[in-house]
């Protein structure tokens, strides 16, 4: 079982995690709108590199979940 303090700052962490995608991702739409498509495409390119951390942690959490709730039920299979 995860501890609620470690939980509460995947999920902090995570929403950092997506609020940077989203600001890379406007500034993608910014110097698109500039015609600046190097420099958008890069911010295109990091927005999604912050999606993937996010994605990462949210992973990383869930499986531990997964495997708390699996030795959970083997535990009351057992009776435990
Ligand atoms: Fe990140």
């Amino acid at each position: 079982m995860i501890k609620k303090a470690v939980q509460e700052a995947f999920n902090e962490q995570i929403k950092n995690e997506i609020y940077s995608a989203y600001l890379y991702l406007s500034m993608n739409a910014h110097f698109t709108s500039a015609n600046l498509n190097g420099f958008a495409n890069w911010m295109r390119v990091q927005s999604g590199e912050e999606w993937l951390h996010a994605m990462k942690l949210y992973d990383f959490f869930a499986g531990s979940r997964r495997q708390s709730d699996s030795a959970s039920d083997t535990a009351a299979a057992d009776g435990f």
